[in-house]
């Protein structure tokens, strides 16, 4: 199958509802596929594995079942197995080596794009302004977006490479664009001082 970020939409779509998990997927999506860019990878197939990563969690929201059992749809859908294999190595449970620059890349997309969402979420400009500061600054209050797994973030800039900073900095920039879609106000909304 030609794989396009519109089918994973259609795939994604078909078994998730959720307004919070599909704003989940764009976010990841969006994040990851500003890495595939810079980086000159396959951003369709990049994006398309971003979109799918969480696709079975609403009919499989226990980690007996998320996400072993959708690898088994997504196979049956025709999913390449560099896509299944991805979506498989995000979970930490399965202990799946992350051997490849799309599997480390979602796995260090996946709780930050949640988080920076949430920083977003409760500022009147929402992403616009936001520093990599006050994001670290989050993260140490244990109470701000408390399912989001800090030693995930920390793990995911290392295993990118990068400095928890620029990581942070390029996930606010690839949110920015699609803030609308993520139900994000922008300093455009902000009431004027
Ligand atoms: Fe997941
Ligand atoms: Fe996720």
């Amino acid at each position: 199958m030609e794989v396009t970020r519109e089918r994973a939409w259609e795939t994604l779509t078909r078994y998730t509802k959720s307004e919070a998990l599909l704003r989940h997927a764009l976010a990841v999506e969006a994040s990851v596929g500003s890495y595939a860019r810079r980086s000159g990878e396959n951003e369709d197939l990049w994006r398309a594995t971003a979109l799918l990563h969480d696709f079975d969690y609403e009919i499989h929201p226990t980690l007996d079942k998320h996400p072993q059992d959708g690898a088994g749809i997504l196979r049956e859908e025709g999913w390449p197995e560099e896509v299944v294999e991805a979506v498989l190595s995000h979970a930490e449970h399965l202990e799946l080596p992350r051997d490849t620059p799309l599997k480390r890349t979602l796995f260090a997309c996946d709780e930050l794009s949640g988080f920076v969402h949430a920083c977003g979420l409760v500022r009147p400009t929402g992403l616009d302004g936001l520093e990599p500061k006050s994001v670290k600054k989050k993260l140490k209050q244990p109470l701000f977006a408390a399912g989001v797994h800090r030693d995930e973030v920390y793990a995911g800039a290392e295993l990118l490479g990068l400095e928890l900073d620029e990581h942070i900095r390029n996930v606010i920039a690839a949110l920015q664009p699609i803030a609308p879609e993520l139900g994000l106000r922008t300093a455009a909304d902000a009431p004027a001082a």
